[in-house]
């Protein structure tokens, strides 16, 4: 294949030669099986960090419009799910992360369901997109480790039976010295058989929470150093000044990528105060000009937690724009927050637009950053490992044969 007319994000215009699954040649290049990329923005594939595809496609409306409240929401909602329910609600989701152009999703998945039947779901969902997505399930222990007698052992069991890393989520714990256990428990699974550790930490407005400190030193005291993610982290936006400066270098130390749901948390948070009220986003350039790895997630679509999402990681880095005030240069730099970024958390080592890379490429309709930026539209091409997997958002190479996406689940 040739992607003639390309053009990259330092403003070159150049072919690009793919042979079998490889980027072989960047420039001059000759080649059969053209596309045309009409001089657009040629760019390499998004991540999604952080996402719950068990409770995709839930909708149920949460009054307060809190986490809290979604909570308990999905505790009723989960008990009535059925496995065939979660399937097929999340296979619609990642059709449209797949069409919007996301290749590589970290998922949740609830393991205090103790059935684990939302694990089934999403390990079929997994084995079903191998071909066209890379689809990691994080045991994630909704309600707390040790809210529940058994919960422990459930999780550890969720990851005997093929969860990719080990969840936890400290500031759902009764007490600070369960949070902290539950911390040390995590890391005691992640060990015993060798995951990484992706947790849901200081999801709140409550700057007392604290517990990106304790997961940085265990991912230090354990050697784990770029095993671990902090998914949300809001509480940071809360911290003072003078704590943020101590602890986030130590954070960068440690390896820790922190990943921001800037959609979700822009609706959950500041729910209890009245105006001005404060933005649930870990400030995102702070983190980074302390050394910080930061990725962004989508988390959520039409669940008790967001009732919008449409599965475009451009959404979701639009949002952080906004919240954190990326302007200038950092806008331009900003697309490492949904790419380069989560590649290095991933440790993707053949990522990007380069000679010998695997040929995973996106074939935009933006002539620059702006405007992929301001129309997010979806990609015309998604090319995975050297063959078109969607066209334009709306058609998808499933299972073999092409199909239309659709927005919701057929029977929604
Ligand atoms: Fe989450």
């Amino acid at each position: 294949m040739l992607i003639k007319n390309a053009k990259l994000l330092d403003g070159r215009i150049v072919n690009i030669k793919i042979e079998g699954e490889k980027i072989t040649c960047i420039g001059k290049c000759t080649g059969d099986d053209v596309i045309d990329a009409e001089k657009k923005l040629v760019i390499p594939p998004y991540f999604n960090m952080h996402f719950h595809l068990d409770s995709a496609f839930t909708q149920v409306k949460n009054k307060s419009g809190t986490l809290w409240e979604g909570i308990r929401i999905w505790q009723e909602i989960r008990s009535k799910l059925t496995e065939e329910e979660v399937y097929r609600n999340a296979t619609t989701a990642v059709k449209l992360m797949v069409a919007y152009g996301t290749l590589w999703i970290r998922t949740h998945v609830d393991v205090t369901e103790k059935s684990l039947k939302l694990l089934r779901a999403i390990k079929r969902v997994k084995e079903d997109f191998k071909e066209i997505a890379d689809i990691q399930i994080t045991a994630f222990p909704q309600d707390g480790i040790y809210a529940d007698k058994g919960n422990d052992e459930v999780l550890r069991k969720a990851v005997e039976e093929g969860a990719d890393n080990v969840g936890l989520i400290p500031h759902n714990e009764i007490t600070r010295e369960d949070g902290v256990k539950s911390i040390k428990f995590a890391f005691e699974v992640a060990k015993e058989y060798n995951k990484d550790v992706d947790g849901h930490i200081d999801e709140t407005d409550d700057p007392n929470s604290r517990f990106l400190e304790v997961l940085a030193r265990e991912t230090i005291n354990n050697s784990w150093e770029w095993r671990v993610t902090a998914g949300h982290v809001t509480a940071m936006h809360s911290w003072d000044p003078a704590y943020r400066f101590r602890i986030l270098p130590v954070v960068a130390k440690a390896g820790i990528t922190v990943v921001p749901n800037p959609l979700i948390n822009a609706v959950l948070q500041g729910r209890l105060e009245g105006y001005p009220k404060r933005r649930g986003n870990a400030p995102i350039k702070e983190m980074i000009s302390s050394g910080v790895n930061v990725a962004l997630g989508h988390d959520c679509i039409m669940d008790p937690w967001y009732p919008l999402g449409a599965g475009n990681m451009l959404q979701v880095l639009f949002m952080a724009i906004h919240l954190d005030q990326l302007t200038g240069d950092e806008i331009y730099n900003s697309l490492d927050l949904i790419t380069y970024n989560s590649a290095k958390a991933w440790r993707l080592k053949d990522y990007g637009i380069k000679e010998g890379a695997e040929a995973n490429i996106l074939i935009t309709e933006a002539e620059d950053m702006i405007d992929l930026l301001r129309f997010m539209d979806p990609p015309r091409f998604v090319i995975r490992k050297g063959k078109v997997i969607a066209k334009n958002g709306k058609m998808i190479f499933y299972k073999g044969k092409w199909e239309e996406v659709k927005r919701k689940p057929i029977s929604y």
